[in-house]
């Protein structure tokens, strides 16, 4: 419950109509509804203003035309992966159909730059893609798709987008690897360490916009089917997950774990998870 004066409310929104709603000083949070655009600063009702949730209205687009434009989006302005996706997405549909998509700070997708600011957590241009998705669908809806672009992800060797001369960092063919993670840290490192080639490279950078234009590509066939009625889960979950989820779930003998990601990168015991303090180059 927000605490405004009974002048703010009535300067606000009119005497006569709100009088109702007001006692002693107190405007109830409910009475604000459908005030949304009306409230001045500063006299808003807490969470008002989500009272159309995942509202906007998505467009069937055109995957190969899509990952065109995350891969370029992945250069603009060195905006990177998360806005390279989020704008093949729905940068594509402001192209073609103006607002609300048109509406939309896409800028703010730069977060998702080398896993979050720098911090190589989730790839951003997953966070693209699930972020996408989250304009047009609750969770119900929205997780199972996330759950298809992630698995997929997970183990699809990449990059698979060749731009040919319309390169912008690297061009010709670039060699390819499975990260088994939806993680930047994971999925960039592992594929340097497989292909020796630097972190702070164009050939790395070059993997990393071709990558952002196949996960725009799969983010948008999903949509696109998730549209016409057609979309499922394809990708299995791996084994790990089944097997370590045996135990450790809800209600089972370990119900400690979050998360549906492969575990077998972090916990396999193979020799790049184990102690790098000894005996190590
Ligand atoms: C047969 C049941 C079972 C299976 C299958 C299982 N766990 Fe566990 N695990 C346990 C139990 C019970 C504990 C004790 C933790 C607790 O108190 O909740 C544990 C503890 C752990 C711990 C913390 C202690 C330690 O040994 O490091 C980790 C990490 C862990 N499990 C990971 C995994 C992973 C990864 C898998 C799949 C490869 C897996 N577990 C499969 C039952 C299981
Ligand atoms: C990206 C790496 C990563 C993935 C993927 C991952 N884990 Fe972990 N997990 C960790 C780390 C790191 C910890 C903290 C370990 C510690 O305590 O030092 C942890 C903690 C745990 C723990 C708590 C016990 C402990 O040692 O702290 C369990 C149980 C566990 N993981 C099981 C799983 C299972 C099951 C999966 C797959 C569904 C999974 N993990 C996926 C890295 C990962």
């Amino acid at each position: 419950m927000t605490k405004i004066s009974r002048r703010q409310a009535l300067g606000v929104v009119g005497g006569s109509l709100m009088a109702g709603a007001v006692a002693g000083g107190t405007l109830v949070a409910g009475g604000m509804t459908g005030q949304a655009h009306a409230a001045a600063p500063g006299t808003a009702a807490r969470f008002q203003f989500e009272e159309q949730p995942f509202s906007w209205q998505p467009h069937i687009l055109d995957p190969e035309e899509c990952a065109v434009a995350a891969y370029d989006g992945y250069w603009h302005k060195g905006f990177g992966c998360g806005y390279g996706v989020f704008y093949g997405i729905v940068g594509m549909m402001a192209e073609k159909y103006g607002a609300p998509y048109n509406q939309f700070p896409f800028s703010m997708l730069e977060v998702g730059k080398s896993g979050i600011s720098g911090w190589a957590t989730i790839c951003g241009a997953l966070l693209g893609g699930a972020s996408a998705y989250a304009l047009f669908w609750g969770r119900k809806e929205r997780d199972p798709m996330v759950t298809e672009l992630y698995r997929w992800y997970e183990q699809t060797a990449f990059p698979i987008f060749n731009p040919g001369t319309a390169a912008k960092g690297f061009a010709g063919d670039l060699p390819t690897s499975i990260a088994h993670s939806p993680l930047c840290h994971v999925s960039v490192s592992k594929w340097c360490y497989e292909t020796g080639i630097a972190e702070k490279s164009k050939e790395r950078s070059e993997r990393c916009a071709r990558i952002t234009a196949d996960v725009a590509k799969k983010a948008v066939e999903i949509m696109n089917a998730k549209q016409t009625g057609a979309f499922v889960v394809e990708h299995k979950t791996p084994e790990s997950v089944e097997y370590c989820g045996s135990c450790h779930g809800a209600g089972k003998e370990s119900p400690i774990v979050k998360g549906k990601m492969d575990c077998a990168p972090c916990h396999s015991g193979s020799e790049h998870t184990q102690d790098k303090y000894n005996n190590h180059p």
